[in-house]
């Protein structure tokens, strides 16, 4: 079977169970995957059950596709998302995002929990990505290029665009929420990174440092959709504090930020 025939397949089943018609979709990372709990007349629908989603694995987070009204905005969501290291491959990684293309999407927020880079930040504060830094030595879109969702050589030079950033940073003024702006570098875990790497990441010019989003945002971004991305700089990245890193404090951030990150999403809906 073709690989469009895999993400036709996904995307009616997934129309087959609702009425809805989203042009926004949500690809929500650690701790706010309970955004989802806001979303009315809610369809929600394991990715075990949706064809040719992969399994998930035991280092996956648990996943849901929930399809419904965010503020009263037509919206796809998942609550939980693939990553490279569990052992996928980044075609697998980023099944979702050219089934929601299929959907209708048209905007893609992203968002996820990474370290702060940058020493200025602190942990608990909120970051618009500005763009990237692709550090594993791969890319989503490598192998015959599916000419039905863009080009062979795609344009990088405003993936995450200015609207939305424009959008997101007027909105989280009026929430009077602090929203600092950065390079995000993508790391595959699953180990943290070594101070050495730090050091490295920072002069490569990055902000901050996870282990997902750029493989969505390449793969959307191909499909001609606007991307917008915010992270959650869950703790300073490995080597600025005398103190090792745990994904337990990973989690704890995550949890204390979720109520104010929930609410600036809810509102960017709106507004895109
Ligand atoms: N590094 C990589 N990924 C992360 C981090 C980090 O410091 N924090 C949360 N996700």
């Amino acid at each position: 079977m073709t690989q469009m025939k895999q993400y036709q397949k996904a995307a009616s089943y997934i129309l087959a169970r609702t009425d809805s018609n989203p042009k926004i979709g949500l690809i929500l990372g650690s701790g706010l995957g309970v955004l989802t709990e806001e979303i009315q007349g809610a369809v929600k629908i394991p990715f075990e059950h949706i064809p040719f989603f992969a399994k998930p694995t035991a280092e996956g987070h648990k996943g849901e596709l929930v399809i419904g009204k965010l503020g009263g905005v037509d919206v796809v969501a998942l609550s939980g998302r693939y990553h490279y290291y569990e052992g996928l491959s980044l075609q697998q990684v980023t099944f979702p995002v050219r089934v929601m293309k299929l959907l209708g999407v048209e905007r893609l927020i992203l968002t996820n929990a990474c370290g702060a880079v940058n020493e200025t930040f602190k942990p608990g504060e909120l970051m618009l990505i500005i763009d990237h830094l692709n550090l594993v030595s791969s890319n989503p879109l490598i192998g015959k290029n599916q000419d039905d969702f863009g080009p062979r050589f795609p344009d990088a030079t405003e993936i995450y665009t200015k609207k939305l950033r424009d959008i997101a940073t007027e909105e989280a003024q009026h929430l009077n929420l602090k929203i600092q702006q950065g390079v995000y570098a993508w790391w595959s875990g699953p180990s943290y990174e070594t101070p050495a790497e730090i050091k490295m990441i920072r002069r490569l010019g990055a902000d901050a440092v996870g282990m997902s989003t750029v493989p969505e945002a390449l793969v959307a971004s191909h499909a001609g959709m606007e991307v917008l991305g915010i992270s959650c700089l869950t703790n300073m990245a490995s080597g600025i504090l005398p103190q090792k890193l745990s994904h337990q404090e990973v989690l704890d951030v995550a949890l204390q930020v979720r109520e104010k990150f929930s609410l600036l999403v809810k509102n960017i809906v709106k507004k895109i």
